[in-house]
């Protein structure tokens, strides 16, 4: 298939995970379109690699929580490369200051629940409804995979609106799955446990720590390769029959032991 008739949206692609999931769609033969807020020249770098590595990619600034950029972007893709194949709703924040349950403000729980969940409810939203006008390609009109983590049931009582949202994105997977069925549009949920991001960089020794600890069956941080290759696996043909699913890509830390 010409790598043109293919494309994925990547929310939060500059860097990170989201840049992870890029390379691997991108070699998959995916053209990438990505929304991110940040400033393209801070993620030259990642981008020139990108094209050397022979991807076609397009990028814009933008939020997935105003309405706005959802919908310029939404445009922009489909202007340059027709039709949505894939979205990886990826883009997320961790709260900027951590703070015991007790002490957590409104603020926080808006800007936390407000981006990864709500934001990526109407993202989804948005390219749902463009999907559907798709014709069906092979056996699906389009799939949609969901980042969340394994704070959709591990709780960090500092940092709790993160795992709320999260735990919102788990059932947001599953009513959509569950609307989208009949339509052949596939939803899938992909946890990730300890990842070595910028996101991370504050508990870096923390988690270190732990993984030395042997808390992590497989004991080594993850990468955003790993879930990369993950994404790679549900944008395939192999997952025809199965909707709604999610899989733990947390170096089996889901595992529990005595
Ligand atoms: N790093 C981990 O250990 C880990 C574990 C589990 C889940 N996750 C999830 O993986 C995803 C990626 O995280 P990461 O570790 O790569 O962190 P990161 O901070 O490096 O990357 C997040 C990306 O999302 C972008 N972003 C943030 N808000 C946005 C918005 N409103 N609109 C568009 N883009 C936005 C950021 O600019 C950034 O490029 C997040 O959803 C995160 O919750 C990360």
């Amino acid at each position: 298939m010409d790598k043109k008739e293919k494309t994925a949206i990547i929310t939060g692609g500059s860097r990170g995970i989201g840049y992870g999931i890029a390379k691997q769609l991108g070699a998959d033969g995916f053209s990438i379109a990505i929304l991110d807020i940040n400033a393209f020249a801070d993620y030259r770098s990642n981008f020139d690699a990108l094209e050397k590595a022979g991807v076609d990619y397009l990028y814009m600034q933008g939020s997935i929580t105003e309405k706005g950029d959802r919908e310029a972007f939404l445009e922009k893709t489909l202007a340059k490369y027709g039709r949505v194949d894939v979205l990886v709703n990826n883009a997320g924040v961790a709260p900027k200051v951590r703070q015991d349950l007790l002490e957590m403000t409104e603020e926080s729980f808006d800007f936390v629940v407000g981006t990864n969940l709500k934001g990526t409810m109407f993202m989804s939203q948005l390219v749902a409804r463009q999907m559907l006008k798709q014709e069906i390609r092979g056996q699906k009109r389009g799939i949609i995979v969901n980042i969340t983590s394994s704070s959709v049931t591990v709780s960090s009582v500092n940092r709790a609106e993160y795992c709320m949202s999260k735990a919102g994105l788990a059932i947001l997977t599953q009513v959509y799955a569950d609307r989208l069925a009949k339509d052949r549009v596939f939803i899938y949920e992909i946890r990730p446990g300890v990842i070595d991001t910028d996101m991370t960089r504050v508990v870096h020794k923390k988690y270190s720590d732990l993984i030395e600890a042997g808390v992590f069956p497989v004991a080594r941080w993850g990468y955003p390769e790993d879930i990369g290759l993950a994404v790679s696996a549900f944008c395939g043909d192999k997952f025809l029959y199965t909707t709604g699913n999610y899989i733990d890509v947390d170096g089996g830390f889901h595992i529990k032991r005595l």
